[in-house]
Parts: structure tokens; C-alpha cells; sequence
């Protein structure tokens, strides 16, 4: 087991977030249930705030990576604007009472639907990724009579080294223009009547854990604004993506305020640090300030391998199945008896249903076991396949702790079809 995250400790054998035992928690709310430190989160966020002060420099929060509103108005009341992918995003940001100015709305896909939304919340930014996107934006703003804030999002063709699923600036990902085609593409914004060129915007992937592909990156961009620029197209802030990776095996990652300092020194020695900044960081803020709570159903020997059967599964968190990713795991209390290896799985009727392989860990049936940095992409990526209701969210703060999302219920799954029964 690798060093737990800052805000777990274990007290007496029992494993705690901030102030509170976990084992208490499972047994109050039961499992499968996330619990989120409110300190980790406020710490990750303010570490990029610190990095930033004194630059005119906003951090607009990516809430796919968890979008629970009592987070998001944790966040907001930090002072944090909100980047959003879709109109059921934009109605979480705005339930927390998110400004149109503190929204930056990206997505490759936009409907007509979530842009005449957007503009009903008069969004500050649309970062949009394609000459049809921009030519329908214009349409919308001249129908409902606003002009759109526009940043376009580039492509700068950098290999971030990282899952090919989560790897988004290749030039062969559906995402962002092609460096070579922005230019003439900001000279097209530039000429119509709906849109105002705001700036320019890239994401190259998503837990990366060097700063070396976000400054070529950078460089890449700051090229571009400059042709940009020499066309007659002028360019006020720059949108440099989503964070830096987390450590989720014990990788060596840069401290979040290091990465920013690095990629502030690369806009100073390029001459473009005096311009607005944006970053749209999601799981450095939140990955490592969640767990999710799962309890052992049985303990299976095969001729193969042990299994630990758990009763949360690919439907609570799908990121070992889709991406073969790590997720730390720990026995919530120790010591209870010795320890073995285990492949740790779920009851979902699929052999892709694995949330950890080869671990070792001392388990009984009945105990509770801990997934370790299951704060961004777990809950926002859950489903009911199988029909399993998702589980509760709890966020816990100093010693005390309240339920944030309740436990969905199978009644509750089925009323949208029960009615409709002939
Ligand atoms: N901005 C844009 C335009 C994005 O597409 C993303 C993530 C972010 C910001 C936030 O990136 P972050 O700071 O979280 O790395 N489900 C995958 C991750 C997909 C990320 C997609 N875009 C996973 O579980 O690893």
C-alpha cells in the first residue's frame, strides 16, 4: 500500500478523513457510498490560487470530474468559476449560483438547445472546436439577439504520454482546430456579426503527470496567437486546460503550485504574461479528496485466483474497465486478520467488472474497504446498468460530516417506466 493521501489518517487501526472514521460512516449510510474531504478539496484548489496571485488568472473548476452541488457550491464560495460540458452541467453551476461570467462552456458537440441556454445565462465564454460549431453559434446569438464571447479551442498536436481514452490533443482526436487551420478560422469569427473573439483555449489530455507536453503546449499556442495577432485578430486571455495528473499508485507528481509556476515562466519568457489566464483544472482538485466505501460479500477461491467480491461495482466506478486504471485500496479497519491477494470485483455480470487486481489485503466478509482517490471521474461517471441504484455522497468537514446526495432507490429508477406499462 502506497502513502495514503493528505486528510486520511488511520486512528487506532481505523481509517479517518479529516476528523472522521470511516467505518462509522459505512455503518451509518452503508455502501456503496463516496466521502469527500472539504479541506482536501479547499487545500487543492487554494494551492493553484496561491501559485496564481498577483496574475490577473481565474480557475474555472472542470465539473465533469464531479459535479455533486454541495462540492460545486463548496467551490464557488471559494471563489472558483465553472467549466461546463453540456446543459445539464450549466444547470448544476447555476443551482450553486454560478454567474454567467464565472461559466466558460466547452464541448465538442454543443446543441442548439445548450447554447440558447448558455446564452439565457449570458456565459461568459464559449470555447468552441469547429467551423460549423462557430457558424451555428453565430446563428443562435443573432436568433436570441446576444453576441458570443468566442475562444476557440487548438490543437496543438503534443503527445501528453497518457491513456490513449483521456489523450485529446492528437491531431487524430476528434478534439479542438488544427493548429495549421486557426488562423483563417479566427479571421472567419472575427468577420461575424454574432461572435467577439475573446481567446484562445487548448487541452491536450488529462492525468498527465509531467509539465514538460503542457509547455510545448503552451509554446505551441503562443505561436499561434502570435500569427493570430499578425492577421489582425486580436487575442485577450489565454485558456490553458485542465491540471496536472494526481498520484494514484505513488507517481511522482509535480506539486500543483510548481506546475504553474513552470508554465507562468514559460508566458513571462515568451512576452504574453500580462494576459487573463484561465485553467480548467478537475481531478487535481477533487480526485484525491474522495473514496468510495464498498463492503466485502464474499471471499471467492478459484482454481486461478482469489476474488473479493464487493458489493460496489463497474457501474460506481468504471475507470478500472475502461481504462485499466489504478485505484490505491486499503482496509478501512486493520489488523483484523492476515493478509492475502485478492482480485477485488463487483457483482455486475461482466469479466471487465474488476476495480483492482493482484492486491493484497486483509479481508473478511462483512469488512469495509476503502477505494482510494475516487473523488473526480467515480460518481460523475456512474451508471445503474444492472439496475444498481448509484450509491450516497458524503462530505465530511473537521470532525463533523453530512450526506450530500442520497442513495438512489430502485422504486424511484423505475418510475419513469412504471406508468408506461400497457
Ligand atoms: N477541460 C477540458 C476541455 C476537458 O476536456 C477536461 C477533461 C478538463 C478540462 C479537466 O481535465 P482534468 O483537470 O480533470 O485532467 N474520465 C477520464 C477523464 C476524462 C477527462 C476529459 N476531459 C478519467 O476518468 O480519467
Amino acid at each position: 500500500m502506497h502513502a495514503l493521501p493528505p486528510h486520511f489518517s488511520r486512528q487506532n487501526n481505523v481509517l479517518h478523513l479529516e476528523g472522521v472514521s470511516l467505518q462509522a460512516l459505512a455503518a451509518e449510510f452503508g455502501t456503496p457510498t463516496y466521502v469527500y474531504s472539504a479541506a482536501a478539496i479547499t487545500h487543492a484548489y487554494q494551492a493553484y490560487t496561491t501559485a496564481l496571485a498577483g496574475r490577473k488568472a481565474r480557475i474555472h473548476y472542470a465539473l465533469k470530474a464531479n459535479s455533486n452541488l454541495s462540492l460545486l457550491k463548496l467551490l464557488h464560495g471559494l471563489g472558483a468559476g465553472f467549466d461546463l460540458v453540456s446543459g445539464g452541467e450549466l444547470a448544476c453551476a447555476l443551482a450553486v449560483g454560478a454567474k454567467g461570467a464565472d461559466i466558460v462552456f466547452s464541448g465538442v458537440g454543443k446543441s442548439v438547445a445548450e447554447m440558447r441556454a448558455a446564452f439565457a445565462a449570458d456565459v461568459g465564454c464559449f470555447n468552441i472546436e469547429s467551423i460549423p460549431e462557430l457558424d451555428r453559434l453565430n446563428e443562435v446569438a443573432l436568433s436570441v439577439g446576444k453576441v458570443a464571447n468566442v475562444s476557440v479551442r487548438v490543437n496543438p498536436d503534443v503527445d501528453p504520454k497518457t491513456h490513449p481514452y483521456i489523450s485529446t490533443g492528437l491531431k487524430e482526436n476528434k478534439f479542438g482546430v488544427a493548429k495549421e487551420a486557426a488562423v483563417a478560422l479566427y479571421q472567419r469569427a472575427a468577420s461575424l456579426p454574432g461572435i467577439a473573439v475573446a481567446g484562445i483555449d487548448f487541452h491536450i489530455g488529462s492525468q498527465i503527470t509531467t509539465i514538460s507536453p503542457y509547455l510545448d503546449a503552451v509554446d505551441r499556442m503562443l505561436d499561434l496567437v502570435e500569427a493570430i495577432e499578425a492577421a489582425g485578430v486580436p487575442i485577450h486571455h489565454l485558456d490553458l486546460g485542465g491540471g496536472i495528473g494526481i498520484a494514484y499508485e505513488g507517481e511522482d507528481v509535480p506539486p500543483l503550485g510548481e506546475f504553474i509556476t513552470a508554465m507562468l515562466a514559460k508566458l513571462d519568457a515568451r512576452g504574453h504574461g500580462h494576459r487573463p489566464l484561465m485553467f480548467e483544472p478537475g481531478r487535481s482538485i477533487v480526485g484525491n479528496a474522495g473514496v468510495l466505501l464498498t463492503t466485502v460479500e464474499y471471499l471467492k477461491p478459484t482454481p486461478a485466483k482469489d476474488y473479493a467480491i464487493v458489493d460496489a461495482a463497474m457501474n460506481d466506478l468504471m475507470r478500472p474497465a475502461l481504462y485499466q486504471a489504478y485505484h490505491g485500496m486499503t482496509e478501512v479497519v486493520s489488523s483484523q486478520c492476515a493478509p492475502h491477494t485478492y482480485d477485488v470485483v463487483g457483482p455486475v455480470c461482466e469479466s471487465g467488472d474488476w476495480l483492482g487486481k493482484e492486491r493484497n489485503l486483509a479481508l473478511r466478509p462483512g469488512d469495509t474497504l476503502a477505494i482510494l482517490s475516487a473523488g473526480a471521474y467515480a460518481m460523475s461517471m456512474a451508471s445503474n446498468y444492472n439496475i444498481r441504484p448509484r450509491g450516497a455522497e458524503v462530505m465530511v468537514m473537521g470532525s463533523s460530516y453530512r450526506v450530500v446526495s442520497l442513495r438512489e432507490n430502485v422504486p424511484a429508477m423505475l418510475a419513469s417506466q412504471l406508468g408506461l406499462l400497457n
